[in-house]
């Protein structure tokens, strides 16, 4: 339908790239509505131009420069600026309804039943279940909505300093008055889940709607080889290489083409290693039982025998 749209923000060009990655997502799994980026002032003119290529429409949003009831929120709680950004997508009246997603989700899965809620559907907090997070909304722009949360920021800030704490607050029956508004988990399968809960994830797993990159590691915080399909950095930690190394495979084949096309043989920034010879590296050895209790301790051998291919198998036998 022409009237609805998914939405998300980018504040600048490392975030710009992850939403270069959910738009290709949603994309390539044939999503019928359109696509909103909302973006700051700091989001380069490469940035932009990729952002026009992939997205529908894509809106500067200034809250500094507005002149309106923003404006005058923002004057009177400036810590809450992004937050001030990302309530903005209510004053996107010319749909009726929209899906916001934060730019570090991906999608790998139609997910445009999400259509199909109303105001306000979100999917529990795992840390705080009676909280929902803000990171996948159904929401209904409307100029009255909007004013009414631009003046709920200013009388009580935000508990948690951000979005999140604000939206809770001010939709604050979410927990009790209507459980279809309860997305369920695979609209926001942390990758973190599939390690403190495994079983569950073998059951469910395969369901998998949205995956969402948590934490300070966020996908475009590496570096990858592009021939080789494998990530260099700090690996250690929650994130599930799969999915991570999915993202990747996006970025480097969809998007980081667009990054050159416009702008000659250099794409700015990608993140992706030059082109290097295969390298020597020795395999260690390890016993299958070894390395899944290392797998399920968070320590794959992301870079060798764990690597993107071998999971991707593994995971498609135990997930059919
Ligand atoms: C980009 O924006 C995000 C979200 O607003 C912020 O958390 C992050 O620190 C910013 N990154 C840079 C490199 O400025
Ligand atoms: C998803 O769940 C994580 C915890 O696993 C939470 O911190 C995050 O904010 C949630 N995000 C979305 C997309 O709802
Ligand atoms: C909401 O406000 C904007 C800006 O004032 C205006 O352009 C738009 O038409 C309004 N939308 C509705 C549905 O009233």
């Amino acid at each position: 339908m022409a009237d609805q749209a998914f939405v998300t923000l980018a504040t600048n060009d490392s975030y710009a790239r992850g939403a270069m990655v959910l738009g290709k997502s949603l994309k390539n799994h044939k999503t019928s509505k359109k696509l909103v980026v909302l973006i700051g002032p700091h989001v380069s003119d490469q940035s932009r131009a990729v952002l026009h290529n992939i997205y529908d429409e894509v809106r500067l949003v200034d809250v500094l420069d507005s002149g309106d009831a923003a404006h005058l929120a923002m004057m009177k709680r400036p810590d809450l600026g992004v937050t001030f950004t990302k309530l903005h997508c209510w004053t996107l009246t010319h749909y009726s309804k929209c899906v916001f997603m934060d730019a570090d989700t991906l999608v790998v899965s139609n997910i445009d039943e999400l259509f199909d809620r109303e105001e306000l559907s979100a999917a529990p907090d795992p840390g705080w279940p009676d909280c929902f997070n803000s990171g996948v909304f159904v929401f209904c722009p409307s100029n009255e909505t909007y004013g009414k949360l631009l003046q709920y920021c200013t009388q009580h800030g935000s508990f948690d300093g951000g979005d999140q704490g604000v939206l809770n607050g001010f939709f604050s029956d979410w927990a009790t008055a209507d459980i279809t508004k309860h997305l369920p988990f695979i609209y926001n399968m942390s990758s973190i889940a599939i390690y403190t809960y495994l079983p569950a994830f073998k059951q469910y797993g395969a369901n998998a709607k949205v995956v969402h990159f948590l934490g300070q590691m966020k996908p475009w915080s590496y570096t990858y080889n592009p021939s080789q399909r494998r990530l260099k950095g700090d690996m250690q930690g929650s994130l599930d290489p799969s999915f991570l190394l999915e993202w990747w495979a996006l970025y480097s084949g969809e998007v980081v083409p667009l990054l050159m096309g416009d702008y000659g043989d250099q794409p700015f920034y990608s993140g992706c290693e030059e082109d290097v010879a295969e390298s020597t590296h020795v395999q260690p050895i390890m016993s299958s039982a070894e390395r899944k209790q290392k797998w399920e301790q968070g320590q794959a051998d992301y870079m060798g025998i764990d690597s993107f291919d071998n999971i991707q198998k593994k995971l498609d036998v135990f997930l059919k």
